[in-house]
């Protein structure tokens, strides 16, 4: 078919979808959300059923590879140069004209101070054009609760989000009830990962030139043997629920520097036994998100924060889309008896959808709804929920031993 027929075609289906449809009945409220906390520029629109009627999203990704990182006035500027258009596009694919909206949702924290600057000052301008309610979403409970858009999932469950900017563990009471447990101490999973594929030049890697640190080291560890290296689990001393990975970092770059003299090349050479390196140091990454999520598990039996029968685990957030990564924590929930939940890999990364339902999800309860004109400040630092992280280490729970057999 000729290409200006299938626009036709879509058109056509959409317009039909927007007369006839019973989920968009007019009863059925609509949500606009908006992310631009980091390096996505994202934009959807979601029927409060969860149904996705248009989405766009921009992704800086292989600008800050090449840069060798996220340059926040970079970032900035890409934000700037896409919002409209991202906007624009998530409410032409959906077919709704803005007055059809309910609220606006925007990603307000936290992140990067001058991404989420973008995305605020633009909702709060469109918000009072338009004169619809805003509704500023912090970005972790969104990774959280995006889950409950796929499928039916009731509170208390517990979550491990680990992403280019964060690491934590929490029970998810409510929409904005949180329980925190455990969080990153110095640099998060994904910012490890981005670093170590750095170091190791991954972007000169015939498969790899367009993969995120992280998935260029997924890639590559399926055909590694993570034996040869042996990384310690961080913080295996500390019986708490908070991540490092800065020293483990440091022991994979003294690694590089010694196969580097081995093999006699500079820094900048991809070293013979890549694969191996990134499978060594992607199971180092499982184990300890695995280590604390297992006493995660066990302080929330131990103090009845969970089901006793039933309870879940969901895991979102960009790494949780590595596969090695959901192996390792499969163990664990086998082996404690929860139920294992993670969405798709493209709900994991950042992403217009996952604040749109968070809108939703307040929506419905009526929590954190703001008339268009109340002026929001954005927050780069912002905690998620009620910080539990000293009963947590305080509880010292040793951990039985599991042994994480993880097969590619
Ligand atoms: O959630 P996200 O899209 O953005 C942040 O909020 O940070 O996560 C991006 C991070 C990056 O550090 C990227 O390397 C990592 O997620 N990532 C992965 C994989 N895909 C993306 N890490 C491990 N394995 C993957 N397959
Ligand atoms: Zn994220």
């Amino acid at each position: 078919m000729f290409p200006a027929k299938v626009r036709l075609l879509h058109r056509i289906l959409r317009l039909r979808r927007t007369c006839c449809s019973p989920s968009f009945a007019s009863s059925s409220r609509l949500v606009l959300g908006i992310e631009t906390s980091c390096d996505e520029t994202g934009a959807a629109v979601l029927v409060e059923t969860g149904e996705i009627l248009g989405e766009s999203l921009h992704s800086q990704k292989e600008v800050h590879l090449r840069s060798g990182g996220i340059i926040p006035p970079v970032a900035q500027q890409l934000h700037r140069d896409h919002i409209e258009r991202v906007v624009q596009e998530a409410l032409e694919r959906s077919s709704v004209d803005p007055s059809q909206l309910s609220a606006v949702a925007t990603t307000v924290k936290p992140g990067l101070a001058l991404s989420l600057g973008v995305g605020l000052k633009f909702s709060q301008r469109f918000v009072r054009q338009h004169n619809k309610p805003f509704i500023p979403i912090h970005h972790m409970e969104a990774h959280a609760l995006t889950v409950r858009m796929l499928q039916p999932l009731a509170f208390p469950f517990l979550v491990l989000l680990v992403s280019g900017g964060h690491a934590l563990l929490a029970v998810a009471r409510g929409v904005n009830d949180f329980l925190l447990l455990g969080h990153h101490l110095d640099e998060a999973p994904g910012d490890t990962l981005d670093k170590v594929a750095r170091r190791l030049s991954l972007i000169k890697h015939p498969q790899c030139s367009t993969l995120s640190g992280g998935q260029a080291i997924e890639l590559l560890a399926m055909d590694g043997d993570r034996k040869r290296f042996s990384f310690k689990t961080p913080m295996g001393g500390i019986h708490d629920c908070c991540f490092s990975f800065s020293g483990l970092r440091n022991q994979v770059n003294m690694a590089i520097v010694k196969e580097e003299a081995e093999e006699g090349i500079e820094q900048g050479t991809l070293l013979s036994c890549v694969n191996d390196m990134a499978a060594a140091t992607q199971h180092a990454v499982a184990t300890h998100l695995a280590k604390r999520t297992h006493r995660a598990i066990l302080f929330c039996k131990a103090n009845g924060l969970l089901p006793s029968s039933g309870a879940t685990l969901v895991v979102s957030g960009g790494v949780a889309s590595n596969q090695y990564i959901r192996k390792a924590l499969a163990i664990i929930t086998e082996t404690t008896g929860v139920h294992l939940l993670c969405p798709p890999g493209k709900l994991c990364t950042d992403n217009g959808v996952m604040i749109a339902w968070n809108g939703v999800e307040r929506l419905r309860e009526g929590k954190g709804i703001l008339p268009p004109d109340v002026e929001v400040r954005y927050e780069p630092k912002a905690p998620l929920g009620v910080d539990l992280t000293a009963e947590v280490k305080a509880a010292a729970i040793k951990l039985p031993p599991i042994k994480l057999t993880i097969i590619n």
